[in-house]
Order: structure tokens, then sequence, then C-alpha cells
């Protein structure tokens, strides 16, 4: 495949930056997307020019440590990580743009890199479970209904990739925090701090920028997991019910 990229480059914060436009001849279509910009980033090295910061980890689908926009969607075209995307998505002779998560709590670091430190300062203001549980349990010891346990697990598989916050409008992270909410919620270990967990998480959110949620829905249909839209109404009953208790 030959492909033109038209990509976001810049050198710091205080950089303004721009979009830079490079040709590659020979991409493979059983290329991932990261492997792609791996060959991109050796030509680069090769004229003696800075090769295009990104970020990954695992390439796996686990970390979540690559998100990109792709023609301006989250992840590209499907319902993946840029990591798991592959170049067979894209047709030959394509001009794909590639740019940074945007959003004012993810500053861009450089080029297509963004600093995602507001997540960690989310998930330390109360997304955790501080009991002390001891050593594994026998089964069966603590019952969870099925239906909850199910919720909970599909819920952890939030990633905390930040394209849920990328793809919204309003830059707001209620689908993360509602995935977290609802993680902890739906066991009986989360009960505890469940109220200080809702108000604290939703006013670190706050404090980081992040916009409100005006129910448009376009985190749930970037979020490579698939977090249902639900976790927004959870994270709002739950804070509802925190303010009840007089938090
Ligand atoms: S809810 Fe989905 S899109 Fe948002 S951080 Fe988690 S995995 Fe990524
Ligand atoms: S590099 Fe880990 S999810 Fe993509």
């Amino acid at each position: 495949m030959k492909l033109t990229l038209k990509i976001w480059r810049q050198a710091d914060s205080s950089d303004p930056g721009g979009m830079h436009t490079y040709e590659l001849d020979e991409v493979s279509e059983d290329m991932s997307f990261l492997e792609m910009l791996d060959v991109l980033n050796e030509q680069l090295i090769e004229q003696g020019e800075d090769p295009v910061a990104f970020d990954s980890d695992c390439r796996e689908g686990i970390c979540g440590m690559c998100g990109l926009m792709i023609n301006g969607d989250a992840h590209g075209p499907e319902v993946t990580t840029t990591c798991q995307l592959h170049m067979r998505s894209f047709s030959d002779g394509e001009t794909i743009t590639i740019e940074p998560w945007r959003a004012d709590a993810f500053p861009v670091l450089k080029d297509l890199c963004v600093d995602r430190s507001a997540f960690d300062r989310m998930i330390a203001s109360g997304g955790y479970i501080s009991v002390n549980t001891g050593s594994a349990p026998e089964a069966h010891s603590v019952p969870v209904p099925r239906d909850d346990a199910l919720r909970a697990f599909n819920v952890a598989t939030c990633i905390g990739c930040g394209a849920c916050v990328a793809a919204c409008p309003n830059g707001s992270a209620s689908l993360f925090m509602g995935a977290k909410i609802t993680h902890l919620g739906e066991l009986p270990q989360g009960q505890p701090e469940r109220d200080s967990r809702v108000v604290n998480m939703v006013a670190q959110h706050d404090h980081e920028g992040f916009g409100g949620c005006t129910n448009i829905g376009q985190c749930t249909a970037a979020c490579p997991k698939e977090i249902p839209l639900d976790v927004i109404s959870q994270l709002n009953k739950d804070l509802r019910t925190a303010m009840r208790h007089g938090h």
C-alpha cells in the first residue's frame, strides 16, 4: 500500500504545533497501525529527521497507552485500540490524518503523546478499595449475585485509554469514571467507601478540567472495550445517594 500521512507535530506543550505530510510507499495491510508508524519513524531517522513521538506499551489492547485520533475517530475506524487496528482497514492510496487526543485535561507533551495523569489522580481520589480483605477467601464465602459479578467484570475491562474523553465534545471523563464507580460499587468490598468514592472522584474530575456529560454518547461509541453508557446513570445515582447521606 502507498499512503499519505498528515500527522500533528508539536515540539512541546508551549509550541503551537501543526500538521506535517509524509509519504509511505511500502506498507503491508498486515501491519498494525503502530507498526506502520514504526516504518515511518525508521524512514525519518534514516533521513536525519526527528521521529514522530507516540505512546505504546503492550501493543495487545491491554494497557491503554496507545490512543490516537485517526481520521477524526478515537482509535480509528474499528472498535478496538490503535495498537490492534490493522492497515487492512485502510485503502491503497488513502490519506490518513493522525492527531493526539484533544482535551484540555490531556495536554500534549510532544507530537501524538498527551499527559493522561489526570486519570491517575482521579483513581487516587477514590477509585480503589482500602478495606482489608485478608488473604484469598474461600470461594462463595462472600456471595456475589451472578449478574452483579458479570457487570463488575464487564466494566472492569476499562483500560483507561482516554478515547471516551477525546471523542466527547465536552471533553468529559464520565464514562471512565462511571466504569470505575460501577466496577467497585457492584461488589460487597466496594460498599464502605461507596459514598466518599463518588463524591471525591467527581470533585477531582471537575478540578482536572474535564467537562460535564450531556448524554451525547460519543464516548461509548469510541470505547474499545464497549463500556456501556448506563455506567454514567449509575454514577449519577450513586452521587445523588451520597448527597442524600449528607456528603
Ligand atoms: S471507558 Fe473505554 S474509552 Fe474510556 S478510558 Fe475506559 S476503555 Fe478507554
Ligand atoms: S499499546 Fe497497550 S493498549 Fe495499545
